[in-house]
């Protein structure tokens, strides 16, 4: 079925980075061509080097690769100190707290706030290059110094989203072996203090690697002082000198670790080195955002994503932007906050989630009217496909109709976007991230044969060509990196990157991402592993099975669905009480974040003679779809109806 196609506004194209699809036909050729003369020319141009590198790529070791080998440079210094020759009084972040409380941070600022920052944690706490720091924080602009110092410093952060719990929390700092936790006493929302150092203290019980805490000082509640642990970042920060010499980085030395979501129950801790990562995070920034030196730009994710790591932080501040950084949420006090933002701060970028744009639809759907909107030039989505009237509204309410949506499919591992439209050039259909970006060799592909799949056959996304912001490893677990990535699909025989996603192909070449292959499910955006939901609800004492899967949610995209065998017959005494319980203990393993939506108390599981739980037809039943599946093969096929009676009774 043919899309509706929107082609780019001739006016912006006549400045955009890269103006039509002769354009990015001639850069996507010349990377085919000379894929290393394309990345050596960028990365000579865009960074500035402190030794120049001398290899573009050497992939001998393959999937271990090495960017830009032997070069030196720091990461903070690309995103500051290079923009005070020229911009050093030209605001680097905006900042809007919850209330509506205001900050402009210029890049003179943030140079002394940072160099502050780092001072403080090399001299009060001994962090050294390579240490890992943890990081969790409400959306302050301390969190942003906070990972500007580590880089500065040469430590390695690891952000953990303020939504995750205690345990969640305990177990990314004990993999990764950190020393210190930067948090806050808490930050605001919807006009109410909530807290994050409690869940630090929670953390941290029982012994832990982490020895210092340094707390932002944001809300002032009452929080819990451990002397000798915990400092205040407020009171340390005052003697703080504002210069602090950057450590010398290697190109492949560690930048962050971020951990998410895979099919096992553990989380994995993707690794992202210096130099190839905040290249593509700038080059990206200036060719999707189309970002100009006047402009305004705001990121709505968190920094506890990647997105909030590579378009709120290093992107924007690396090609010398100014970015929004916001603590609220869209909705509070009304579902008009983001356009009241937009026309406050005349935003020429706003991007954000699908699940946003619904809600902010369904809630306020005559809300952008209300504004002045005309500041705006490009609009993003990221994090899971757009549903077209979601896609409808964003295009003609939100962007009159001449703003570029930029439908960007990107992961964690990959750094920065892979497949996105370009705002002046590519025409665009609606919920299509469209065709790779230059440089990036991005292929549908047939997970058996390793060929290319033909015009509307359902194949695997690809890289065929390792980039330069790809995963560096999965912290501690060298096979886990080769197996997750790097083992399902062939191409030639030759081992290449899968996303995990299935795409397709339409009649012009676009890619449409059709959602994952695997055991990952996204809500709201979020990269939900179903195994880690699954490990968590049998801490339940009366689980004995369970399996999560996920199914279609009219705002968060994907729900939760837990099938769930408890330990007693006597069957369930009280199904409220009872699903509050499971709803309790995945609070505390993983936090609200993934609350499930739908928990359906089964008398058995659909498995297989060999043990195996066939969760296709159980994502069929959530789905009220009829099972088309042989379940002659299973060891009960009696309980397939059992459960769709149940789910139909529900
Ligand atoms: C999904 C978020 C459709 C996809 C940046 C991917 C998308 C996962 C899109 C990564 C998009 C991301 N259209 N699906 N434009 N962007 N996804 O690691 O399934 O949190 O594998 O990174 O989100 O989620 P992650």
């Amino acid at each position: 079925m043919s899309k509706s196609v929107f082609k780019p506004n001739k006016e912006f194209a006549k400045t955009a980075r890269i103006k039509n699809m002769c354009e990015y036909q001639a850069l996507q050729e010349e990377a085919m061509e000379d894929y290393e003369g394309f990345w050596g020319r960028y990365a000579k141009e865009k960074l500035d080097w402190i030794e120049p590198f001398n290899e573009v790529m050497d992939e001998s070791n393959f999937p271990f690769v090495k960017w830009f080998k032997d070069g030196k440079l720091n990461v903070a210094e690309q995103c500051i100190d290079r923009h005070l020759k020229t911009r050093k009084n030209k605001a680097a972040i905006i900042f809007e707290g919850d209330r509506g409380d205001k900050q402009i941070i210029t890049y003179l600022e943030l140079y002394y706030n940072v160099n502050r920052f780092a001072n403080l944690l090399k001299k009060e706490f001994g962090v050294k290059k390579g240490d890992r720091v943890v990081i969790y924080m409400p959306m302050i602009p301390e969190a942003a110094y906070a990972m500007l110092a580590c880089a500065r410093i040469g430590a390695i952060h690891s952000i953990v989203f303020g939504g995750f719990s205690a345990e969640a929390l305990r177990d990314r700092i004990e993999d990764a072996d950190a020393k210190v936790v930067i948090t806050a006493d808490g930050a605001y929302r919807k006009d109410k203090p909530y807290m994050l150092k409690p869940v630090v203290d929670q953390a941290l019980e029982g012994g832990s690697p982490v020895n210092k805490v340094l707390v932002v000082e944001r809300n002032d509640e009452d929080i819990t002082w451990v002397a000798g642990r915990d400092y205040s970042y407020n009171e340390l920060i005052k003697s703080q000198e504002v210069h602090c010499e950057p450590e010398v980085m290697d190109s492949e030395d560690p930048l962050f670790l971020l951990y998410t979501s895979g099919s096992t129950g553990k989380p994995k801790g993707v690794q992202h080195n210096s130099a190839g990562y905040i290249l593509w995070a700038q080059m990206t920034m200036e060719w999707v955002f189309d970002v100009k030196e006047n402009d305004t730009y705001w990121c709505t994710a968190d920094v506890g994503w990647i997105t909030g790591h590579t378009y709120i932080v290093y992107g924007p501040l690396a090609m010398g932007a100014t970015t929004v950084i916001f603590e609220g949420v869209p909705t509070y006090p009304d579902a008009g906050r983001p356009w009241k933002m937009v026309e406050e701060y005349k935003i020429n970028q706003f991007y954000t989630a699908p699940t946003a744009i619904r809600v902010l639809h369904k809630m306020g759907e005559d809300e952008p009217a209300k504004y002045d909107l005309s500041s705006l030039k490009v609009l993003g989505t990221v994090g899971e496909p757009i549903d077209p009237p979601a896609w409808k509204w964003y295009y003609e309410e939100v962007g009159s109709s001449k703003c570029a949506i930029v439908d960007t499919y990107w992961q964690t591992e990959t750094g920065g976007h892979i497949v996105s439209p370009l705002p002046g050039a590519t025409p665009i259909k609606p919920a299509c991230a469209t065709l790779p970006l230059p440089g990036i060799m991005g292929e549908i592909l047939d997970p058996v044969t390793g060929e290319r799949v033909e015009t509307g056959e359902t194949g695997y996304m690809c890289v065929t060509r390792p980039w330069p912001s790809m995963i560096r490893g999965v912290w501690g677990d060298e096979e886990r990196f080769v197996k997750s990535y790097f083992g399902d699909v062939k191409k030639n025989g030759k081992p290449i990157y899968f996303t995990g996603d299935g795409a397709v192909y339409d009649e012009d070449g676009y890619i449409t991402i059709t959602g994952r292959t695997d055991d990952v499910i996204n809500v709201s955006g979020h990269r939900m592993g179903t195994a880690e939901i699954e490990a968590a609800i049998k801490k339940h004492p009366n689980v004995a099975e369970v399996a999560v899967v996920g199914k279609p949610h009219e705002l968060k995209g994907e729900g939760i669905f837990a099938y769930v065998v408890l330990k007693s017959d006597d069957g369930v005494a009280d199904e409220v009480e009872e699903v509050k319980a499971i709803n309790n203990v995945i609070k505390k393993e993983i936090g609200n974040i993934a609350l499930c939506d739908d928990i359906v108390f089964a008398p058995g599981l659909p498995k297989t003679r060999s043990g195996k739980i066939m969760r296709r037809i159980l994502r069929s039943i959530a789905k009220g779809e009829a099972i088309t599946q042989d379940i002659s093969t299973l060891e009960d096929p009696s309980i397939v109806e059992k459960i769709e009676n149940m789910v139909k009774s529900k």
